[in-house]
């Protein structure tokens, strides 16, 4: 990979001398690091806003376990801990460090670019470590451009993005654990003095067991939504990924960040360069609230393709018809979704392949032609159908994997992850191709460029990935097998850049067998993502409350689907259903024909008000009244950011005798002094006392607003506007 070049940017100063203090700030936090007396780099602060002069007079401490905290730690010197950079060198030496050489600040748009160059004078080599900081947003996102400036051969062992080092007497680390269909199980845990890592080797589905992300909370024993430090950390980066947590004998944390070194040993030739992934940061004292809206507001301005644009309301055929429809249903589907106010109809699996036809999970993933016995009049024609209903339309691929029936995968076997001689396992009975390959980029990118080339009306796609890699080998890359994990991402990137190159204004959402991809990375070539297969609205209100600790509700696709549900059983109210999915981007994934009228008439209901208030949830700031763990209740608003407008959502998630009384939830973000009218949407009658008055925001926030959640899975959302 190229170097990243600074020259584009304004110079703000630039220096060889050693200046011993650097300091990366955002409007409430620094990172501060000291050039040390040897011109080691050392990272002495991240955290509240500094006089980072004072810094200065923090002593060197050559301690006998290790030297401080290097802003990027190498393998070699006094240096025992986990190195964020650990190379081997030609003759097979392992030893580097790492000195200051000179750093330069430079500013663009609304950031501001710190590198900080440091050189190892023995062996050459060169790393820049870049920090962007997003002063209004209080994020610094980082990465490491490594260089080998030798004569020879280098091999990287260790390549982390960032490396960041903390200091408290507490380390809470909250992160996510899951299986399909119940990704983002929150877990918090206290570290102690050994390691911890989270990673995953899935490559393909690399945030379904977990995600490239976490907080730390400073201090404290336990998650705090309003209080506290707390840092958020998170990976761009669309595969194997490696965080570790290493507290070390005088009870710093140092976190390495970045893309899994498994089985990935980096070859640099003399001259070429390596850049890592970037890393997001954030700080907050105002615990996970604060500093998940600094992520979503940062993400909206900068880390999603679609930038917080609403996207529309849609029908999803998958639950509702399956693999088991033609084209008299799919057109009884679009009338129905405009018949309730939808906006949008997207015909997932099931509509492609002849020879090997897509009836079924086992045929056809490869082969994207229009099936002509289920759908002889073609794609154009369902697309055109939507657009004369005013409906936009969408369409499910999945093109990075191949059935072995499938006339793709007689074409190209050698397009197919394999390892020679081994077994080519199969998962939901299929093969995964190796993207790592110019040629299957070429292809992927076709099979994108050929669906929209089936109908001017397409609008959105929903890009699938449904099974990780295993047993991996790449054919192309021949001896240089450790390529094939970065190469798979990096061909991953480069297809969707051709794709966004192409199709600007395409809506592109990133599935992978529910939430199996969910990464900054990703975001920034996908507008949206769909959170997880599992649609039960009971499951989704912990699911969602995990994923925003991180992502922004305006990426969340959240659908009502039917009852019993079809993944859990579980047995909830529509209202409750449309109640939870209206969270985020709304949809329906059901068969509409199967609703009575009375349920259609709630459906229009909800739609229509949901319309009226989704600016506030894409582009609001949101605060969770309360985590909705071992709760009986659960709350969450959304505030327009100029205070103005709020909507807040209620739920019982476990009958309580007191319930029917109202309980009282103390709402946050709104302006004190200002005054809210009420207004509860989609019933007759309201559960709140106070419903249609209007009260301040001290008011409301005091605990005085007790609507009453009678039974479980009891919900209200109301809209408040001040006056
Ligand atoms: C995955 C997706 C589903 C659906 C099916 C189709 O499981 O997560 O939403 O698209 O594939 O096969």
């Amino acid at each position: 990979m190229a170097a990243l070049s600074l020259l584009s940017f304004t110079t703000l100063y630039a220096k060889k001398d050693e200046s011993r203090i650097i300091s990366v700030e955002t409007s409430s936090s620094s990172l501060v690091f000291s050039v040390r007396e040897n011109g080691a780099v050392h990272q002495l602060h991240y955290g509240a806003k500094v006089d980072a002069s004072e810094f200065a007079a923090v002593p060197m401490v050559e301690g006998r376990y290790g030297n401080g905290a290097q802003a990027y730690p190498a393998t070699g010197g006094r240096y025992l801990g986990e190195p964020a950079l650990h190379l081997r060198y030609s003759d097979g030496n392992h030893n580097t460090e790492l000195v200051y050489d000179s750093h330069e600040v430079a500013r663009r748009g609304g950031s501001v670019t710190t590198s900080i160059l440091l050189k190892d004078p023995v062996t050459g080599m060169r790393v820049r470590l870049v920090y962007e900081a997003y002063p209004e947003e209080d994020v610094i996102v980082s990465h490491a451009e490594i260089e080998n400036g030798g004569r020879k051969k280098v091999e990287l062992l260790n390549f982390a993005s960032s490396a960041l080092t903390l200091r408290s007497d507490k380390y809470l680390l909250t992160h996510v654990h899951g299986v399909w269909a119940q990704e983002m199980q929150l877990e918090s845990e206290l570290l102690g003095h050994d390691m911890k890592v989270i990673e995953t080797r899935r490559q393909t589905q690399s945030t379904q067991c977990n995600n490239p992300s976490f907080l730390m909370s400073l201090g404290t024993s336990e998650l705090d939504e309003d209080n506290g430090e707390v840092i958020a950390g998170a990976l761009c980066w669309t595969g194997n990924f490696r965080l570790s947590f290493e507290r070390d004998v005088e009870g710093r944390l140092t976190i390495l960040s970045g893309i899994n070194p498994f089985a990935s040993t980096y070859p640099l030739m003399a001259g070429e360069s390596f850049r890592t992934p970037d890393m997001i940061w954030s700080w907050s004292d105002c615990g996970a609230g604060g500093v998940s809206r600094n992520l979503h507001r940062w993400a909206r301005k900068y880390g999603i393709y679609s930038h917080g644009r609403i996207n529309p309301i849609l029908l999803n055929s998958w639950e509702g018809a399956y693999f088991t429809f033609n084209t008299e249903t799919i057109i009884k589907m679009i009338d129905d979704a405009a018949s309730m106010g939808l906006e949008m109809f997207v015909l997932d699996d099931g509509w492609f392949g002849n020879n090997s036809p897509r009836n079924g999970d086992n045929a056809g993933l490869g082969d994207w032609q229009v099936n002509v016995s289920k759908l002889p009049e073609g794609i154009d024609y369902l697309a055109s159908h939507a657009h004369s209903k005013g409906l936009k339309f969408g369409i499910w691929i999945e093109p990075e994997m191949v059935n072995p029936d499938s006339d793709l995968a007689r074409a190209h076997p050698d397009w197919v992850v394999q390892s020679p001689g081994r077994n080519l396992y199969q998962e939901r009975n299929q093969w995964v191709l190796d993207l790592s390959n110019p040629a299957v980029q070429d292809f992927v990118f076709g099979v994108f460029d050929g669906v929209m080339k089936m109908s001017r009306n397409i609008d959105y796609v929903k890009w699938d990935c449904n099974r990780p890699v295993l047993s991996f080998g790449s054919p192309y890359l021949d001896k240089d097998q450790d390529r094939f994990f970065i190469g798979y991402t990096q061909g991953f990137y480069r297809v969707m850049e051709r794709i966004r190159a192409k199709y600007p204004d395409v809506i592109v959402q990133c599935c992978s067998s529910g939430g199996a991809r969910i990464d900054y990375g990703a975001l920034r070539y996908f507008d949206e993502v769909w959170t997880s297969d599992d649609t039960d609205a009971y499951e989704r209100i912990f699911m969602q409350y995990a994923t925003s600790l991180i992502y922004p509700a305006c990426v969340m696709g959240d659908h009502v689907s039917t009852v019993p549900n079809h993944q859990s059983r579980n047995v909830t109210p529509l209202k409750f259903r449309f109640d939870v999915a209206c969270q985020g981007r709304l949809g329906l994934e059901l068969q509409p024909k199967y609703l009575s009228d009375a349920e259609k008439a709630l459906v229009n209901r909800c739609v229509e008000s949901y319309r009226g208030y989704r600016d506030i949830v894409f582009g609001g700031d949101m605060y969770r009244l309360n985590p909705p763990y071992g709760s009986d209740f659960y709350g969450l608003v959304y505030v327009s950011p100029d205070k103005s407008r709020a909507v807040v959502f209620t739920y019982c998630l476990r009958f309580n005798g007191m319930a029917g009384e109202g309980h009282s939830f103390r709402l946050k973000g709104l302006d004190p002094q200002r005054r809210y009218k009420v207004t509860e949407q989609n019933v007759d009658r309201s559960c709140w006392w106070g419903n249609g008055q209007t009260f301040t925001g001290a008011f409301l926030s005091s605990g005085a607003f007790n609507p009453s959640l009678p039974s479980l899975y009891s919900s209200a959302v109301f809209l408040l506007e001040a006056e």
